[in-house]
């Protein structure tokens, strides 16, 4: 119970399974007067863990904050407030986040005024909530992902107040149209273009963290997107858990994600890309667009997760390794010399050497450019999370070692075919390993180092791929 005797809405992962509401409710941010100058002479820092998803989030909580005067910092020592941006995919994630609150426990001793926020995945789990009212008194705001528009009432109350602040809700989610972002980046941009997930896949935890599927307006999209172009930048990354299911929740318009990437095909920004698609629900028609090109760029991550035709019934993907193969036959076909990626978990219950086989045979005919691998990591309120699972650790974690020596394989072909062409690459900044490097990302997603001059940075140029190694390409400028 809070303390200050407000009603404390905990979450339940129960009712986070529910999907009952047709119609999704849209909010305008506002901000009260009163909160812009709370932040004055104070200083924020946000710690990001997870996806895509909580990046752009991240940014959005950094635009509400400096909106009412905070200034960022670096040093946790300088912080008057700093956010946990968690995730909760998987007990790792989790685990690391418990250890860094653990550790900021000293921090407050030093600066007793430091608000310690914890938001994102985790606290949408009743688990989580009790163990951080039980164990962790340090943590003084934690909310879900459900409300993060409201972080400047939550700090208010917490100032005001000095008790702890706890408001996660469970429910099957709004959309927040116009908060304020300050964004990581000034030529790449995430655009979210619907939020939350419906496809429940048995080991997942996102459809209960972030709710139901609901796509924001094309209106909006387009809205944010030539702000963008505006502000000079030159790639956007569509987000979503499943954009190919993207408009499936509009009640009255028939509008897909093929016909919104097709509209901003049409928009004069560089590169558009988009994460994360779904094997099942990626269309002909959005197949179809990509042909199209121009500034749709030739990579796409599809995770297809197992090879095994049995794990993946259990895993609830509605899909076959046959028909994984066969889109992607066809997607080659359709834009020559894409860039697949993908994510596999392996050690799923029940996986046997066979089943691993399978992934194994996948991985050798689907011709990966990298994957992000995984051991299954039991999440409870999943469906996966009981099933029988007497796999001793020692085998899938050599299950994963050697999946990985596949796909590092695949990484370093994918990089090699690049060696002696010309390739544009969009210019970030100073590589951090090498300060006399840049670095960028080629059309096909690859990370490529060379040397120039700093007035490259945020350009699009060509550049000649002299070395392929597995992680990188090196190159000159042309
Ligand atoms: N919506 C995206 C990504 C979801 S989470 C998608 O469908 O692909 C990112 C990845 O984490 C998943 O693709 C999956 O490979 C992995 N993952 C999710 N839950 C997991 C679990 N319980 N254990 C291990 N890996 C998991
Ligand atoms: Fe999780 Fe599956 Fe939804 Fe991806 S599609 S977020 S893996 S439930
Ligand atoms: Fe993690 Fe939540 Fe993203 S659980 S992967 S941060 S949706």
């Amino acid at each position: 119970m809070n303390k200050d005797n407000r009603q404390y809405l905990g979450p339940s992962l129960k009712d986070a399974r529910k999907r009952l509401n047709k119609t999704v409710t849209k909010i305008t941010f506002q901000t009260t007067e009163q909160l812009v100058g709370l932040g004055n002479n104070k200083k924020y820092l946000i710690k990001t863990y997870g996806c895509q998803g909580n990046l752009a989030d991240s940014e959005k909580m950094a635009g509400i904050l400096e909106l009412l005067g905070f200034t960022p910092t670096e040093k946790e020592e300088w912080a008057d407030v700093i956010i946990i941006n968690t995730c909760a995919v998987r007990e790792n994630a989790e685990n690391r986040v418990f250890g860094e609150i653990g550790r900021l426990k000293s921090l407050k001793r030093h600066h007793p005024d430091l608000l310690l926020v914890l938001c994102g995945c985790m606290p949408q789990e009743e688990r989580v909530v009790q163990m951080v009212m039980d164990k962790y008194p340090q943590v003084d705001i934690v909310f879900g992902t459900h409300n993060l528009h409201q972080l400047g009432e939550y700090l208010s109350t917490a100032y005001l107040t000095k008790e702890k602040v706890v408001e996660v809700f469970s429910k099957e989610g709004d959309i927040v149209e116009d908060v304020p972002t300050k964004r990581a980046h000034n030529k790449k941009a995430w655009v979210n273009i619907m939020y939350g997930c419906d496809e429940f896949c048995t080991y997942c935890i996102v459809p209960y963290t972030r709710g139901k599927e609901r796509s924001r307006l094309p209106e909006d999209i387009f809205n944010e997107v030539k702000e963008l172009i505006k502000e000079g930048y030159q790639e956007i990354t569509l987000l979503g858990q499943n954009v190919n299911a993207y408009g499936h929740d509009f009640l009255n318009r028939q509008y897909r994600f093929a016909d919104l990437l097709n509209d901003l095909n049409q928009m004069p920004i560089a590169r558009v890309r988009f994460t994360t698609s779904h094997p099942r629900d990626l269309d002909d028609a959005t197949m179809a667009v990509m042909a199209k090109r121009g500034n749709i760029m030739p990579h796409l991550h599809l995770p297809v997760q197992s090879g095994s035709n049995l794990v993946l019934k259990r895993m609830n993907r509605k899909y076959t390794k046959e028909e994984y193969l066969e889109k992607i036959a066809k997607l080659r076909a359709l834009v020559p010399g894409i860039a697949i990626t993908t994510d596999i978990i392996v050690g799923f219950p029940g996986e046997t050497d066979d089943d691993f086989n399978e992934t194994l045979d996948l991985v050798r005919k689907a011709h990966f450019e990298g994957a992000y691998t995984f051991i299954f990591s039991p999440r409870s309120g999943t469906p996966a999370s009981s099933y029988e699972d007497e796999l001793d650790p020692k085998i899938k974690k050599q299950r994963l070692l050697t999946l990985n020596a596949l796909i590092n394989d695949g990484f370093l072909k994918g990089n090699q075919r690049f060696e002696g062409q010309v390739v544009q690459v969009l210019v970030e900044g100073f590589s951090a390993k090498n300060a006399k490097q840049l670095t960028g990302y080629t059309e096909h997603n690859k990370l490529i180092n060379f040397e120039g001059p700093e007035t490259l940075i945020g350009q699009i140029i060509p550049i000649k791929v002299e070395k392929a190694y597995t992680w990188h390409l090196q190159g000159k400028i042309v």
